[in-house]
């Protein structure tokens, strides 16, 4: 049977080529570089956030009014403290506590360095929070804006979980929805636009480029789901099976985040 022997072949053979086709597309989408932040660059400007972002400030704001309901902490743990702002606040207050700040990124490190250079009990650990083995158990861990972009979130929150000491408190705010930066620019940018004026507000916006290309990274990053975005509930969810009790709960930071107050369950 000739015929049949011919169309068999044919089809093996275009068979062949389709599975090249997808196992060349397979290599190529291996091959593509995954969107990354580069934590370094953003830190030159990052402070920008401090200086102009409303939102930014609320959060801070928050954590301080946090800070004045609570018992004095001995021990801090900064988990992804980027330029030191939420340990600037603990430091002020309570300038015998220890920090443990973690944060891998040396851009970001040497930012916090500067800024927390007047308190001597502020521990630098230069390792991400999965290769850190804590040396002491913490009253309070802060983990601002920073658990969404770690590999493997729940198993994160645990690794929170287990610096704490049983009762200790965990200040947790984490975005959760996708970033979106041309609506962050037009907020940005009326906002400054109503405090300054429309020539030292675009010098600021000009400034602050680098914020809105590592936002985009941040962005495409969430779309690959390689950094984790969830909904107050999910993240609800997550933190209690990590072993917390929720004290209080938010949705912050213009509606991207969630802010959860916990406590380590006993
Ligand atoms: C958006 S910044 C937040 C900085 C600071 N907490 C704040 O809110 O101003 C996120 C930080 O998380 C850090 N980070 C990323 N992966 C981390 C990990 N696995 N462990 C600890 N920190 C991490 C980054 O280097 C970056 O400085």
């Amino acid at each position: 049977m000739p015929m049949a022997s011919h169309a068999q072949s044919e089809t093996g053979s275009r068979l062949k080529a389709g599975w090249a086709l997808t196992a060349a597309w397979q290599a190529k989408a291996r091959s593509k570089p995954k969107p990354k932040t580069d934590w370094s660059a953003y830190a030159e400007t990052y402070d920008l956030l401090l200086e102009y972002n409303p939102a930014y400030q609320e959060l801070l704001r928050e954590f301080e009014s946090f800070l004045s309901e609570a018992d004095a902490p001995r021990v801090i743990y900064d988990v992804g403290g980027g330029t030191g702002n939420y340990s600037q606040i603990a430091t002020r207050r309570y300038p015998e506590s220890s920090v443990y700040f973690i944060e891998p990124d040396r851009g970001m490190r040497l930012r916090a360095k500067e800024k927390l250079s007047a308190h001597d009990n502020v521990i630098f650990i230069d390792r991400p929070l999965q290769e850190v083995e804590p040396p002491v158990k913490a009253d309070l861990v802060i983990c601002a804006h920073a658990l969404y972009t770690m590999p493997a979130p729940q198993d994160r929150l645990v690794e929170l979980r287990n610096i704490l000491r049983p009762g200790g408190l965990l200040f947790l705010v984490d975005v959760g929805r996708p970033l979106k930066v041309a609506e962050w620019r037009t907020y940005l940018l009326s906002h400054l636009m109503r405090e300054f004026g429309v020539v030292k507000a675009t010098k600021i916006f000009w400034k602050g480029r680098e914020i809105a290309s590592q936002n985009k990274a941040i962005f495409k990053a969430q779309m690959a789901n390689l950094y984790w975005t969830h909904s107050g509930a999910e993240i609800a969810s997550a933190t209690k099976k990590a072993g917390f009790e929720i004290m209080s709960q938010k949705t912050a930071y213009r509606g991207y985040s969630d802010l959860l107050l916990c406590r380590a369950a006993s």
